[in-house]
């Protein structure tokens, strides 16, 4: 039986590249597609390249003018939620780099094309308010990554125990945002909404394929992470 998770990531210069991943009995990725696979994720996801297969959830939305301090307020909080997309896509492109059962892996790399909605999202909202995404986002991605293939290496129950750890944090920081977002900041607001209602998915998913609870401290060293991630991401 071939079960087959076909991750499809669309460029802006409408050039498609596709990742496939078989589960076959005949065929695995070996190191270097795995490898090769990771190389076009980054450079995709850190030169913003990326289109989302899904439509904006903000286009639904009017594209009300802010006021100056409003348009950097909002600015700097999409910009965290883009880095936090990088990092995420990192994560799970090293989680899954290292993963040892297929259906693991395919769990990731699925989660890992949702987020690249997301990504495309937060980047649009970004461009509509006159901003860029952050200029750290290699080191962030490389950071990212690394964590994804430690935890991978420990197995795979630490590796989904990592990805509803991320989730939960990102889902809350979400929430954060939709409280501190300007009012009449809708586009934004609505991109955030699709965003927590994946996230919480993701989290679920992860949890019922057998995610391990981290143990003390890495979800306070993962919450200190991100806590700097996004100071300085609201600014840089
Ligand atoms: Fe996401
Ligand atoms: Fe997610």
């Amino acid at each position: 039986m071939i079960a087959r998770a076909r991750i499809l990531r669309n460029f802006s210069n409408g050039a498609r590249a596709c990742l496939e991943c078989r589960m076959t009995n005949t065929r695995t990725l070996g190191p270097l597609d795995r490898l090769l696979d990771s190389a076009q994720n980054a450079l995709s996801t850190v030169l913003g390249g990326v289109r989302a297969e899904r439509p904006n959830p903000g286009r639904a939305e009017a594209d009300v003018v802010l006021d100056d301090a409003e348009r950097r307020h909002a600015a700097g909080l999409m910009r965290i939620n883009h880095v936090g997309e990088v990092c995420a896509q990192a994560l799970y492109i090293g989680q899954a780099a290292v993963a040892r059962d297929p259906a693991t892996r395919d769990q990731l790399l699925a989660a890992a094309q949702e987020e690249t909605d997301h990504l495309a999202w937060c980047g649009d909202r970004l461009r509509e308010l006159d901003s860029r995404p952050s200029l750290l986002n290699p080191l962030w991605y490389a950071g990212s990554y690394a964590i994804g293939a430690l935890a991978g290496l420990r197995g795979d129950g630490w590796n989904l125990g990592f990805v509803v750890e991320t989730e939960r944090q990102v889902e809350a920081h979400i929430g954060e945002h939709l409280q501190s977002l300007p009012e009449a900041d809708q586009r934004s607001r609505a991109i955030l909404r699709v965003m927590q209602a994946d996230e919480a998915r993701h989290a679920e998913h992860a949890q019922a394929a057998g995610a391990k609870v981290l143990p003390a401290p890495i979800p306070s060293l993962m919450a200190a992470a991100s806590k700097l991630m996004k100071t300085v991401a609201y600014r840089v």
